[in-house]
């Protein structure tokens, strides 16, 4: 798989050198694929693997001051767009490594896509790996205010696929996607620290807030509340993760809020994550779909213990407002806080599988209506 990858990238770049249009390699993904799809799994390609960096080199990826706050403001413009995709989104400081272009999906849909378009020549891959982010084009192509991210991609096999096609068939508003492996820097985070036997390295970009996917799902946040706020009938931040065969095996889908377990799961009051665990219940286990019998929990139905309580998007999620975005290093989320707009989805290979989209995108649909963006916004 590894070695197919790597293959491929360095063809892709070997053929860049001799293309006239002098495109970067990530740039030909935009020519040669033809569905949403294929172009992630292009881009994908470029992420930078498993124990790549050193200090050095990781320091030298890494955004410096402007182009941190550049990248916070690219993603903002991103979210504005609406039928003016160009690359007068990527503002001056990042210009040389980012760019944003439209991309026509050969089913009729059109998306604005924020990437990364250098490629280091010596390693074929992202020299910098902060990741791309895809929203529909225009403002009446979305149906749901929904943010979905595939934060470990590679690492967490299918769950970069599994986002991109719930994001398109769902009619949601953003999709991110690190451009970085989870151990690409595999020294401890300096974030989340781990007194325990858990060891979160530099790059796991949901444990470490210099990652720049933590930037973005600020941004993110911040554009969603001056754009109506994020009501829990239509909005959500959804995580989508892999767990491997043998943790937590009595569950195929495990469903937090970055709580731990406690009344908030189980108190009356109607919360996203409660609506969809009832609606994947049903597409996945109700009627004819008994075939695939799955068991989907919260953290008050299982023993599990992946509640993704140190998780700091859903920490920032769920404390705002929060003084010092670095706080989510260290404050834990605060059950009296939360409207529980934050999502976090471990799953069996089987769930993050094709076979298992359609009851997905039934399950996202039913959970979270469809707004009207025409005349609300
Ligand atoms: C694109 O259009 C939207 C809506 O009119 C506007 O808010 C935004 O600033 C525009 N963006 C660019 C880069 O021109
Ligand atoms: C979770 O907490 C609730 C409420 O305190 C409790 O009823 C339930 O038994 C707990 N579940 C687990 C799996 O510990
Ligand atoms: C569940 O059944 C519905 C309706 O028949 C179907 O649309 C959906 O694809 C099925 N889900 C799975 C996982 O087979």
């Amino acid at each position: 798989m590894l070695s197919f990858r790597w293959t491929g990238t360095l063809l892709a770049y070997l053929l860049s050198i001799s293309n006239p249009s002098e495109q970067t390699p990530s740039e030909t993904c935009f020519s040669s694929a033809g569905t949403l799809g294929s172009l992630v799994e292009c881009l994908e390609k470029y992420t930078v693997p498993e124990k790549y960096y050193d200090q050095a080199s990781y320091r030298k990826a890494q955004p410096t001051g402007p182009q941190r706050e550049a990248w916070f403001t690219a993603v903002t413009s991103l979210l504005s767009t609406d039928n003016n995709c160009s690359s007068a989104i990527v503002p001056s400081a990042l210009q040389d490594v980012y760019g944003a272009a439209s991309f026509a999906d050969t089913d009729g849909q059109s998306f604005c896509v924020l990437y990364e378009q250098t490629v280091s020549p010596s390693s074929g891959l992202f020299e910098k790996g902060w990741g791309f982010m895809v929203v529909p084009s225009s403002r009446n192509g979305v149906s749901r205010l929904l943010h979905l991210s595939a934060p470990h991609p590679f690492y967490e096999i299918g769950t970069t696929a599994q986002a991109t096609d719930l994001f398109k068939e769902t009619g949601a508003k953003s999709l991110l996607i690190p451009g970085r492996m989870l151990p690409a820097y595999n020294i401890p985070s300096t974030c989340i620290t781990s007194p325990s036997k858990t060891v979160y390295y530099m790059t796991d970009p949901v444990h470490n807030d210099l990652e720049p996917f933590f930037d973005a799902n600020r941004a993110i946040w911040e554009w969603q509340t001056q754009n109506g706020g994020c009501p829990s009938s239509s909005c959500a931040f959804i995580q989508f993760h892999g767990k491997a065969t043998t943790t937590c095996a009595q569950d195929d889908i495990f469903l937090s809020t970055g709580l731990a377990n406690g009344t908030w799961y189980t108190d009356g009051v109607d919360r996203p994550i409660k609506r969809l665990k009832k609606q994947l219940n049903i597409a996945f286990n109700s009627g004819t779909n008994t075939s695939m019998p799955l068991t989907i929990s919260l953290p008050s139905d299982s023993r599990c213990t992946l509640t993704a309580t140190k998780n700091i998007v859903g920490r920032y999620l769920n404390n705002y407002p929060i003084t010092f975005s670095h706080d989510v290093c260290t404050q834990s989320s605060d059950p009296g806080s939360t409207n529980g707009v934050f999502i976090d989805v471990e799953q069996a290979a089987v769930v993050r599988g094709t076979s298992a989209r359609e009851a997905w995108v039934q399950a996202l649909k039913a959970t979270f209506i469809e707004m009207h963006m025409n005349t609300e916004m």
